[in-house]
């Protein structure tokens, strides 16, 4: 069997590792490309791994021509709301200049297929929930914006040079891979799940609450938790659907539920059986109140119909992955 070659940036990240177990699991070949800033060259599992940075235009093209891709799924880039605002400039290097040289070189060597990983971030803080994709895009943090720029240069080139799209809009990606062959691992770690379990296995002191004075039921923020497998598959439809001629699209990826931070909690508690210490201290700059994910087009278009976004099922996943027994 031929297996078609797909590059994969950012393929050894959290998301870009289940992308290419799932994308093997169908019979491309993924080809990771990564410069290990966040990635982990031990998840390169399903194929070959280009140690490389998207910034680099050389690297990028010498990878294309050598290794002949059919369609680029674009995962590189940086992603902590923090961060971004703390140093901009490291947020527009990488995900708007990273990716404009991606697109460059992607057009030089005629690959015209791309599935880009955007983000809830692009809309902002919208009052309407859920959001649907054409509520008005207006991020209030620098990685939002650069999320939101590399969405407009597709676009454009897609005008100018049909290159054709699908611009994937995630909510809360969290979970690990059901057969325990990947999990999340960042360092330093920010996202609230892994912070909760590792307070859970006693590794933290605590969980620190960021705000719970929001105008949510129970003062905590409110999102959208979306399994990571869940992610893939949709990764997955949206390539072959391009693939096959399909049009370009954007389109949002969450479960469509909410669930707020003390929500996770009480469900980390009734999986693991474990307690999580809390502490509440103040609201975290650029993190809006709520972001739910309004799922039709993903449902009709991508046929998303997510299997694992429960939050029971997120946090039994990703738990057993920081050693936790789970109970239920
Ligand atoms: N939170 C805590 N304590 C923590 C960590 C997080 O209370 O120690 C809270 C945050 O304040 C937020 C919620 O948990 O309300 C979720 O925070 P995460 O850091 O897990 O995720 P974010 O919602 O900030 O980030 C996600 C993606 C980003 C994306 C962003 C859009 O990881 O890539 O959504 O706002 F940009």
């Amino acid at each position: 069997m031929v297996h078609k070659p797909i590059l994969v940036t950012g393929g050894v990240g959290f998301i870009g590792s289940h992308v290419c177990k799932c994308l093997s699991g169908a019979g491309f070949q993924p080809i990771s490309f990564d410069n290990l800033s966040v990635g982990h060259s031990d998840c390169a599992l399903w194929g070959p791994l280009v140690v490389g940075d998207i910034r680099d235009r050389d690297s990028v093209r010498e990878t294309l021509r050598a290794l002949k891709p059919i369609a680029v799924i674009h995962l590189a880039g940086a992603a902590y709301v923090g961060e971004s605002i703390e140093n901009p400039a490291k947020y527009y290097d990488i995900n708007v200049v990273g990716s404009q040289r991606l697109l460059e070189a992607c057009r030089e060597a005629g690959v015209d297929r791309i599935v880009f990983s955007s983000s809830c971030a692009t809309y902002g803080a919208p009052a309407q929930q859920p959001i649907d994709e054409a509520t008005q895009q207006d991020p209030i943090n620098p990685y939002g914006r650069t999320r939101l720029f590399v969405e407009k240069m597709i676009t454009d080139y897609a005008r100018a040079y049909g290159l054709r799209y699908a611009i994937l809009r995630y909510f809360n990606a969290a979970g690990a891979d059901p057969d325990r062959q990947l999990s999340e691992r960042h360092d330093p770690e920010t996202h609230l799940i892994p912070i909760a379990l590792l307070a859970a296995a006693k590794r933290l002191p605590f969980l620190p609450i960021l705000g719970d004075d929001y105008m949510t039921p129970d003062g905590t923020c409110v999102r959208d938790f979306v399994h990571v497998t869940d992610l893939a598959e949709a990764h997955l439809t949206a390539l072959v659907q391009l693939l096959d001629g399909g049009t370009s699209r954007a389109v949002n990826l969450g479960a469509g539920e909410p669930t707020s931070v003390r929500e996770v909690v009480s469900a980390i508690r009734s999986v693991t059986g474990k307690e999580v210490p809390i502490v509440v201290k103040p609201r975290r700059p650029g993190d809006p109140p709520m972001l739910v994910a309004d799922i039709r087009a993903a449902r009709e278009t991508l046929a998303f119909a997510p299997k694992y976004s429960d939050i029971h099922t997120i946090v039994r996943t990703a738990a057993v992955t920081f050693g936790l027994q789970v109970a239920i």
